[in-house]
C-alpha cells in the first residue's frame, strides 16, 4: 500500500519559509496533480517527500511507514524531474538499469525488466543509443523507464513535459495515462499545464505562497474555486477578475455603475464592501445589453474557438470566447453578459464568498 500522508510539514530556508505546516493525504493509487504560480513550493514539497530536502518540521509516512528520516533511496519512490538527468556516458539501456544495479538485483533479473519497461515505453529501437543521440521526448521517455523500472510504490513528477513541444506533450500526457492505470502506483505530479491538471488528476493540489490553498477534483476547483488564488490557478485563458461593490444580497456594482445580479448568498451587512467578481471567459454570452463592453484590442483565433480581448478603459481586459469561425474586426465594440448562476464573488481577503451556496455540480 503506497498512501503518502504529510503532517505539519515545513521548509525554511534560513529565515524564509518556503513550506508553512502542511498536512495532505494522497491515497493509493491516487494520481494528484499539485498547480500555483512560480515559487510557490511546489518542487520544494516533491522533494520534500522524495527525501532530497530535510523538513524543518512535520513527519512524511508512506504507506505504514514514517520515512521522514529515511534515505531517499530507501523510500520506495522515484522522481522524474523537467530536465531529463540521464547519464551521458551511459546507453539507454544502462541507463534504465542503473537503479536496479544499485540495488544490485541479479544480472537476468535486470535484463528482464529493463526490457519490459522499454517494450512499455517503445524504447526497444534505442536501446543501445546515448542520450545525445536522442530527441527530447524520447529523453523524457527513458527517464521514465528509469524511474519506473524499480516499480516503486510512489512517482513523483516535477514538470516532466515542460521542455518538449506541444505534439509531444500530448503523446506523452496520454501516455502517463496509461501509466498511471497499468502501474497502479501512487503518482503526484506538478505541472504549469492546465490541460495535463485536469485531465490527468484524480484531484488538484492548488498551492500559494507555500500553503495548500485547495484541494479537490479538477471540476470542483473549476466551479468553485474557494479562493481567489485557486480561480487564478484554475482554467486557462484565466477568469476575468472586476473589482466591484457590493450593493445588497444578489447585486453588486461594477465600476461604471451598472447593476449586475449573482447568485452568491452574501452575508447581512456587507454592502458598500469592495469585493472582486470573476466570470470565466467560456461563461460569458454575446449580449449588446450585457454590461461587459469594450473595443476588441486583441482578437486570437484557436481554430475551433477564439477569444477576443475587450479594452475596458481602466485598465484591464476582460477577455470573452468566442465560436472559432466568428468574424471580428480589431477595434469592434462588443458586449457580453454572466449568468448570474456562472458569477464567482471573493471578498476583500480573497475567499469566496457564497461558494456553499452554489447549486451542486450537476451530474
Ligand atoms: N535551496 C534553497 N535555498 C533558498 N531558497 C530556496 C531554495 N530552494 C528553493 N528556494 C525558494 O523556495 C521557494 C519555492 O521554491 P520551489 O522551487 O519549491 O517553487 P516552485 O513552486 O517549484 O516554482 P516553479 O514553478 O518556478 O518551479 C522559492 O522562492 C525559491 O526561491
Ligand atoms: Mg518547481
Amino acid at each position: 500500500m503506497a498512501r503518502v500522508e504529510i503532517a505539519g510539514l515545513s521548509k525554511r530556508f534560513d529565515a524564509t519559509t518556503v513550506l508553512h505546516p502542511t498536512d495532505l493525504a494522497i491515497e493509493d493509487g491516487e494520481f494528484v496533480v499539485i498547480v500555483g504560480p512560480s515559487g510557490c513550493g511546489k518542487s520544494t514539497l516533491l522533494r520534500l517527500i522524495a527525501g532530497l530536502e530535510q523538513p524543518s518540521s512535520g513527519t512524511i509516512a508512506i504507506g505504514d511507514r514514517d520515512v521522514t528520516n529515511a534515505a531517499p533511496a530507501d523510500r520506495d519512490l522515484a522522481m522524474v524531474f523537467q530536465s531529463y538527468a540521464l547519464y551521458p556516458h551511459l546507453s539507454v539501456a544502462e541507463n534504465i538499469a542503473f537503479p536496479l544495479k544499485v540495488a544490485r538485483r541479479p544480472k537476468r533479473e535486470i535484463a528482464e525488466r529493463v526490457a519490459a519497461v522499454a517494450r512499455s515505453l517503445e524504447l526497444g529501437p534505442l536501446l543501445s543509443r546515448r542520450p545525445r543521440a536522442l530527441s527530447g521526448g524520447q529523453r523524457q521517455r527513458v527517464s521514465i523507464a528509469r524511474a519506473i523500472v524499480r516499480e516503486p510504490k510512489v512517482l513523483l513528477l516535477d514538470e516532466p513535459l515542460s521542455n518538449l513541444d506541444a505534439e509531444l506533450r500530448v503523446r506523452m500526457r496520454h501516455e502517463f495515462a496509461r501509466l498511471h492505470q497499468s502501474l497502479a502506483a501512487t503518482m503526484i505530479y506538478v505541472t504549469h499545464d492546465q490541460l495535463e491538471a485536469m485531465t490527468l488528476a484524480n484531484r488538484i493540489v492548488v498551492m500559494a505562497e507555500g500553503r495548500v490553498a485547495q484541494v479537490g477534483t479538477p471540476l470542483d476547483l473549476y466551479h468553485r474555486p474557494a479562493s481567489l488564488a485557486v480561480a487564478r490557478a484554475i482554467g486557462s485563458p484565466g477568469m476575468n477578475l472586476l473589482p466591484v461593490t457590493i450593493v445588497a444580497d444578489g447585486a453588486v456594482r461594477l465600476s461604471d455603475g451598472r447593476t449586475l445580479p449573482v447568485d452568491a448568498a452574501i452575508p447581512a451587512g456587507a454592502a458598500g464592501r469592495a469585493a472582486t467578481l470573476g466570470i470565466r471567459p467560456e461563461h460569458l454570452i454575446p449580449d449588446a445589453n450585457g454590461p461587459f463592453c469594450g473595443p476588441v484590442e486583441l482578437f486570437e483565433r484557436l481554430g475551433p474557438l477564439s477569444f477576443a480581448h475587450l479594452g475596458t478603459g481602466g485598465g484591464g481586459a476582460v477577455v470573452a470566447q468566442l465560436p472559432g469561425d466568428r468574424g471580428v474586426t480589431l477595434g469592434e465594440r462588443l458586449c457580453f453578459s454572466a449568468p448570474a448562476g456562472m458569477v464567482h464573488l471573493f471578498d476583500e481577503d480573497g475567499r469566496a464568498i457564497g461558494v456553499g451556496g452554489r447549486p451542486p455540480l450537476s451530474p
